[in-house]
Parts: C-alpha cells; sequence; structure tokens
C-alpha cells in the first residue's frame, strides 16, 4: 500500500467545498500541508474557505462550478493544473439529498440527485484520470455514506444514488490496479453538518439526520488519514460505522425493523418548513461553513445507545440460538 505520510506540496481537488464535510476536510488538508483547489457553486462561500486557509497558512485557489455541468468540472481541473502545474489528490465530497415519500418525490429531484451526488463524482473522475495516466499516479477519495451499505426510509434516491457510488468507486479500483492511481472511500455517518439546512423536503416539517449525529471533524480527520495511505474504506464512526455493519452482517432484522418503525420519526421533527426545492437546483445562502443547525449527538448519548443496540441484538440472537435449539430438539 503507498504510503504519503508527508502530504506538504501535494494538491488536491475538493468539490462541495463550500459547506460540510469538503469545507472542513479542505480545512484539514490544508493544515498538513496540501495545496488546494476548491470547488462549489458559492463563490463567495468559497472565497470565505480560501481566507481561512491563508490565515493557516495554506495555499488556495478558488474555481466555481456546478458538478453537472461537464464544461465547469473540466474547466476546475484545467485551472488547477494550469496554476499548481499537478494535481495529486480529488477528493469528491459534493452531493444533495432530497426528503419525501419515493413516490411523492418529482421525477426530476430523483435524477438531479443521481446527477450531483453520483454522476458528478464520475465527471470529476474522468476529468482528473487522464493527469493521473500521465504522472503515474493520484487518488480518488470519494466520500460515501454509511447508507451506500444501508438504507432509510425518506432518502431512497440519495441512498440508491450513494449505493451506486460505492459500487461504481469499488469498480474503479480493480480497473486501476497497478497503475499508481489509487480510489479510496469514507463511509460517512449522520454529521452535523449544514446539509439539513439547506436540503429540500417533500414533507413540510424540517428534516434532520438519523441519529446518533457526529461531528463533522471525524470525516475531515479521516479523509487526511486516507490521503496519507491511500486505497483503503475508512469508517471512522464506531455505532453509525463498525459495530452497524457487523451488526447488519449478525443480525440485520434488527436494524430493518428499527429503521421501519422509527426511521421516519428520527429524520422529522415537528418545526413546519416549506422548502421543496432547497438546494437542489440553485444554489441558496443557508448552510456556509463546517458545521450545521443540529448539534452532533453527547458521546454519554452514544454509549448509552450503543449499550441498548448491543442488549438487543443479544436477545435476538439469543432468541434465534434458542429457536434453532428447539427446532432442532423436535425434528429429533
Ligand atoms: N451530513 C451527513 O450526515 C452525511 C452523511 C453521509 C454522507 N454524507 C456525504 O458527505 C458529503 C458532503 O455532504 P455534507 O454533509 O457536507 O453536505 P453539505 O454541507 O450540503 O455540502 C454539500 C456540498 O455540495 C455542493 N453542491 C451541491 N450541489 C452542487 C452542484 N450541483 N455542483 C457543485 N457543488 C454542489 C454544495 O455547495 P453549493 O451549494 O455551493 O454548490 C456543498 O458545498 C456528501 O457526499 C454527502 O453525501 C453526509
Amino acid at each position: 500500500m503507498a504510503r504519503h505520510e508527508d502530504l506538504r506540496g501535494q494538491v488536491a481537488i475538493v468539490t462541495g467545498a463550500s459547506s460540510g464535510v469538503g469545507w472542513q476536510s479542505a480545512l484539514r488538508l490544508a493544515e498538513a500541508g496540501v495545496r488546494l483547489c476548491v470547488t462549489a457553486r458559492r463563490q463567495a462561500a468559497l472565497e470565505r474557505l480560501r481566507v481561512e486557509v491563508l490565515q493557516r497558512g495554506g495555499e488556495c485557489l478558488v474555481s466555481d462550478g456546478d458538478v453537472t455541468v461537464a464544461e465547469d468540472v473540466e474547466r476546475v481541473v484545467r485551472e488547477c493544473v494550469a496554476h499548481y502545474g499537478r494535481v495529486d489528490l480529488l477528493v469528491n465530497a459534493a452531493a444533495v439529498q432530497s426528503y419525501g415519500y419515493f413516490d411523492q418525490l418529482p421525477w426530476e429531484h430523483i435524477t438531479r440527485v443521481f446527477d450531483v451526488a453520483c454522476f458528478g463524482y464520475f465527471r470529476f473522475a474522468r476529468a482528473v484520470l487522464p493527469h493521473f495516466r500521465r504522472q503515474g499516479h493520484g487518488h480518488l477519495l470519494n466520500v460515501q455514506s454509511m447508507l451506500a451499505a444501508g438504507s432509510a426510509p425518506l432518502l431512497s434516491a440519495y441512498a440508491s444514488a450513494k449505493h451506486a457510488t460505492l459500487g461504481w468507486a469499488q469498480s474503479l479500483e480493480l480497473e486501476l490496479a497497478g497503475t499508481g492511481i489509487h480510489v479510496s472511500n469514507v463511509m460517512v455517518p449522520s454529521v452535523s453538518t449544514p446539509m439539513f439546512d439547506h436540503a429540500p423536503t417533500m414533507l413540510g416539517w424540517r428534516p434532520v439526520p438519523v441519529p446518533p449525529t457526529y461531528d463533522v471533524d471525524l470525516v475531515a480527520r479521516a479523509v487526511v488519514r486516507l490521503a496519507k495511505r491511500p486505497g483503503r474504506t475508512s469508517v471512522p464512526a464506531f455505532l453509525q460505522g463498525r459495530l452497524m455493519l457487523w451488526l447488519n452482517g449478525l443480525a440485520p432484522s434488527v436494524g430493518k425493523a428499527v429503521l421501519s418503525r422509527f426511521g421516519v420519526q428520527m429524520q422529522t421533527t415537528d418545526m413546519p418548513l416549506d422548502r421543496p426545492e432547497g438546494n437542489l437546483f440553485i444554489p441558496v445562502e443557508e448552510g456556509v461553513g463546517p458545521r450545521g443547525s443540529v448539534p452532533p449527538t453527547p458521546a454519554w448519548k452514544r454509549f448509552t445507545a450503543t449499550l441498548g443496540l448491543a442488549a438487543l441484538t443479544g436477545g435476538v440472537v439469543g432468541g434465534a440460538v434458542l429457536g434453532a435449539r428447539g427446532l432442532l430438539r423436535a425434528a429429533r
């Protein structure tokens, strides 16, 4: 596995950098000495990020654009290479989601979610790959979601786009084996970014992430670790991460039972909200910077929930074992 413990002087393009994971990852990468080209649609927000990066002693080129417009994507990569002479790392983070029951989501919401959260990743990868191949090295780092390995009600378009993006990244990794070009993924749990302050909703209520919610820096630090040791899939959270994946393998019925019973309730509040389009097609002012209005879940609550989940799974697994024993006895 390639290691780049010292990232100083490397050049990274970070998409979705005007808020959330992209913003915080850009800051962390800059602290590690990476020279940045940051992109999203909101230029004023990117300029604010640039000021923060410069204050921390970093270098930052702003190149705004829309990931659904191929010419924008190609221009961003061209400007980055013209400015720095190279590009070593692409952090794909731009995404949108739309809350609603599948049959009530407008069709254009479904296709737009795919166009941004899935095809936007493809477009940027296709634009940097010729440079990576010419250089003989490069790193495609994709900000994925725990939903790429799972599911949630009200987010069918987003979850399926994330499944597709993970499948694409894993296939690409096989194609690029031995070329010096690496593909990494970070499986992001619910994080307290502005995503929930500008996502469209068909529900008429303010949406919130599936708890527990983590601080965005958990993901940004994972991005830097992957930049240093590419070619891996990182699952930075424990409860809504490694434990959840393990439990889904062991007792998939537990997660399914919880999400089908409480998944809608978990993601909605009783605060009325009329935001049918949010930032889906046109960028909005709300939600600039790394953190949003939903605070992270306190650590003690995460700990209590972990214990509860372990007890529930123990009960289900224990019940299944006892049931199987009973069946065997009856069969004898
Ligand atoms: N927050 C979570 O709980 C969570 C959970 C799992 C995975 N993730 C993943 O983390 C990544 C970042 O999400 P986030 O939480 O940081 O959300 P966010 O704060 O809403 O950031 C999304 C970014 O994408 C940009 N964007 C949206 N549409 C675009 C377009 N058409 N062209 C270019 N840029 C566009 C937005 O900027 P502009 O509006 O300025 O274009 C913004 O910078 C996404 O891949 C998301 O799926 C987040």
